[in-house]
């Protein structure tokens, strides 16, 4: 999502919070086993990461991984500050338990937080549409993390909250954003004309749709085929 929902002038509220806040919050590692995500999201582990609910200690990473001129440069300007990252992730965790957004954090294994994040938040009351964006940071680019977990949030957004939409805006200069979105069934539905400005520039924007009923169409017909042996 090149507009992050999060606004840095969230960031003095939220910081009142994160002193306030159960510091348990820092290390722990809930495991949900049932579908009320907006209690904590399940932890998804796939073949070289984990995806899971953000925790305060991402901040540091997160700050590294997602600030640097690569990773920022189509996307809402991320916080400049651990504290800043702090305030969004602090943010992220109401607006989850609010049941109008859920951010998953990637962490590579052998890594202990996120350098990347993965988020969808809701457009209308109830969730049925939806938009999601992601970054992950630049030396994780082109390894398989993004499509392997994009397709994990794609299922987690349709099956579990419920999503029946699911859109994605990417500035049409941002090719590799373009590029990972085709590559993984999101269709184009067509550009909305300077609906998005960074650094004092207009930028189009490509809008990428999936539907729910397409995206379990397209699953199935990736399933490995059962093999009779007569
Ligand atoms: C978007 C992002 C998460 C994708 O992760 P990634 O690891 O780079 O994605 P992948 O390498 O798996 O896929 C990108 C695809 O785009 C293609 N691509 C790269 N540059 C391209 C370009 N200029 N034009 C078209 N396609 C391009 C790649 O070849 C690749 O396809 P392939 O695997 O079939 O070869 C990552 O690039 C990122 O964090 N970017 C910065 C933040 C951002 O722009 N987010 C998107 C907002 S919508």
């Amino acid at each position: 999502m090149e507009k992050m929902p999060f606004q840095p002038n969230t960031l003095e509220r939220a910081t009142t919070m994160i002193r306030t806040a159960n510091l348990d919050m820092r290390n722990t590692e809930t495991v949900v086993t049932t579908s009320d995500w907006k209690a904590g999201l399940p932890v998804m582990a796939a073949s070289t990461f984990t995806l899971r609910d953000l925790r305060l200690d991402d901040a540091p990473s997160l700050l590294a991984m997602l600030t640097t001129e690569e990773v920022a440069r189509f996307i809402s300007p991320p916080p400049t500050s651990v504290e800043g990252f702090e305030a969004f992730i602090m943010w992220a965790q109401n607006e989850r338990q609010a049941g109008n957004y859920a951010c998953f954090a990637v962490v590579p294994k052998g890594m202990t937080t996120a350098v990347g994040i993965f988020q969808v938040r809701s457009l209308e009351k109830g969730f049925t549409t939806a938009e999601w964006g992601f970054a992950i940071g630049s030396q994780f680019w082109g390894t398989g993390m993004f499509a392997e977990g994009a397709r994990m949030v794609v299922d987690f957004a349709i099956d579990v909250i419920g999503v029946n939409r699911l859109e994605a805006r990417a500035a049409v200069a941002n090719g590799r954003g373009n590029g990972a979105l085709r590559k993984i069934g999101a269709v184009q539905e067509g550009v909305l004309r300077r609906s998005f400005i960074r650094n004092g520039v207009h930028h189009d924007q490509v809008l990428w749709g999936i539907v729910a009923d397409d995206w379990r169409l397209q699953r199935l017909s990736q399933e490995p085929k059962a093999v009779s042996i007569n």
